[in-house]
């Protein structure tokens, strides 16, 4: 039978995506990366090959639970090593829930680079439309490579950190403009446009809207038009009616919207919240044209929602409803993180869950000490154990106000429940919600606040908990926990062929 799978190919390039010219990592020479589509309860296989001229690669999709293929996770240090240039991976999965996931690298900061696409798995949705449009990226945009801002350590705060880079623009689906005007600068070439999503009034449109921000919180609106929200992540919900949607990074929600104004031009805006952190952007218009068949070549003249004001945090913790209803057990185990700072041997301050920091080593990833019976863990490796006899784990992740910020915790293997979410200090009186609660893959715990999740432990493997700000997940706010590791080795025996010759390949590339 011919090979039905997909090829993404990770190189180095230059482009433009918003008329400014610059380095860029990409799949497949486009940005963002080609579509995976799929239908519920598929098996996706995927061949990644490695084409940088330097550095290793892997790649993870973001919201996958991988059942049973935990090796197929895409982190590099936990469950493989990584891609060696000129080499290559195949990634083997079922596409077990069904709506928005999407890909990215997760090797540090390659994703900033460009390198994600969109994952469109197709199943029943929750509202009615005529027409599906193609998935849409927001994101902030950075006009030099995120491995050359990092450098650039800074001061935040007071404390010296790495850097947390204000970004010059931001872009939807891709693209934006960017003005050269006063500026000599030889990269800035003007070429930038917005892009362009043309409807027929009357009709209805599913929109699939994905953030892949390195940093900060966006939300969405089109000018005129309401927003029917039909999935939060891949858990298809109550459908609930807004203004806009807010979306941390790794976050998606499916939306339904009706062409119903006036045959015309419409901005469709990625507002940068500096509520957030503190940040701010260079240039907060980050827009493209909603255009009706027969309207004018022109811009838009609307105007932004007046219900839009500058906040941070999720989507209204009630509106998130699962429509396939999901009661939480009890837990076997509750445990408090604590967000915070620790300072580290290269001189500038590191997030610390519990006061540790993760560190991996790229060589020695967890799955390959478990297949090897090596599994007394190096401390670095930041690991929770949730043994075999363990169904439901709380995690209490909470910022104790001395840092103040906030972060979208993502967690790899699972949907996680919100059992609650707010701000100050979680208390044992804090009101635990068990009954159908808010679940997905990214959510928000906010600055001096609290996110409480409880996970199903029913999938054995070695995954991550880390910030999906891109900058704090390489300054190490991460855990990994190892999930009914005496099932491991025999889901790395049926693939042990792959994980070790990756390993071996990234080897000999590393020794020379
Ligand atoms: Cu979208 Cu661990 O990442």
């Amino acid at each position: 039978t011919p090979d039905t799978g997909y090829w993404l190919s990770v190189q180095n390039t230059t482009l433009a995506p918003d008329g400014y010219e610059r380095q860029m990592l990409v799949f497949n020479g486009s940005y963002p990366g080609p579509r995976i589509e799929a239908n519920w309860g598929d098996m996706l296989v995927i061949h990644v090959t490695n084409e940088l001229t330097d550095n290793g690669t892997a790649v993870h999709w973001h919201g996958i639970r991988q059942q049973g293929s935990n090796q197929y996770d895409g982190v590099p240090g936990v469950t493989q090593c990584p891609i060696a240039p000129g080499e290559k991976m195949t990634y083997k999965f079922r596409a077990a829930q069904y709506g928005t996931a999407w890909y990215h690298s997760h090797w540090s900061l390659q994703l900033s680079d460009g390198l994600y696409g969109p994952i469109i798995i197709h199943g029943p949705a929750t509202a009615n439309y005529d027409v599906e449009l193609g998935p849409l990226f927001m994101t902030d945009w950075y006009h030099q490579s995120a491995f050359i801002l990092w450098v650039q350590s800074g001061m935040y705060g007071g404390f010296p950190v790495r850097q947390n880079a204000v970004a010059p623009n931001g872009l939807l689906n891709g693209t934006n403009t960017f003005p050269c005007d006063e500026s000599n600068d030889p990269a800035c070439l003007g070429t930038g446009k917005r892009s362009e999503t043309v409807v027929q009034k009357g009709k209805k449109y599913r929109l699939r809207l994905l953030a892949s921000q390195t940093d900060s919180w966006m939300k969405f609106s089109i000018d005129g038009h309401k927003l029917t929200v039909i999935a939060a992540d891949l858990v298809p919900i109550v459908p609930y009616q807004a203004d806009s949607v807010i979306l941390a990074s790794g976050q998606r929600y499916d939306i339904v919207f009706e062409a119903d104004q006036d045959i015309g031009n419409y901005w469709m805006r990625a507002i940068y919240q500096t509520a957030c952190n503190g940040l701010s952007i260079d240039r907060n218009d980050i827009k493209g044209i909603l255009r009706y068949e027969g309207a004018s070549q022109s811009d838009p003249t609307t105007t932004q929602w007046s219900s839009i004001t500058n906040s941070c945090g999720d989507e209204p913790y009630a509106s998130l409803v699962p429509y396939v209803k999901k009661d939480v057990g009890k837990a076997d185990s509750q445990k408090n993180l604590n967000i915070g700072w620790f300072y580290e041997t290269d001189l500038v301050y590191h997030w610390a869950i519990n006061t540790k920091a993760l560190e991996i080593d790229w060589q020695r990833p967890t799955d390959l000490l478990i297949y090897r019976n090596e599994s007394v863990f190096p401390t670095d490796y930041n690991i929770y154990e949730i043994p075999a006899d363990k169904t439901w784990t709380y995690w209490v992740i909470q910022d104790l106000g001395l840092v103040n910020a906030y972060h979208p915790f993502h967690l790899h293997g699972h949907d996680f429940h919100i059992l609650a979410q707010g701000f100050g200090l979680y208390t044992p009186l804090t009101k635990l919600n068990r009954e159908n609660p808010p679940r997905r893959d990214t959510a928000t715990m906010a600055g001096f606040g609290y996110l409480v999740i409880a996970f199903e432990n029913d999938n054995p493997g070695s995954w991550l908990m880390h910030c999906h700000i891109a900058w704090h997940a390489s300054q190490s706010l991460a855990l990994q926990f190892v999930e009914h590791q005496s099932e491991i080795p025999a889901l790395v025996d049926s693939v042990s062929a792959d994980f070790e010759s990756t390993c071996a390949k990234w080897e000999t590339y590393y020794k020379s």
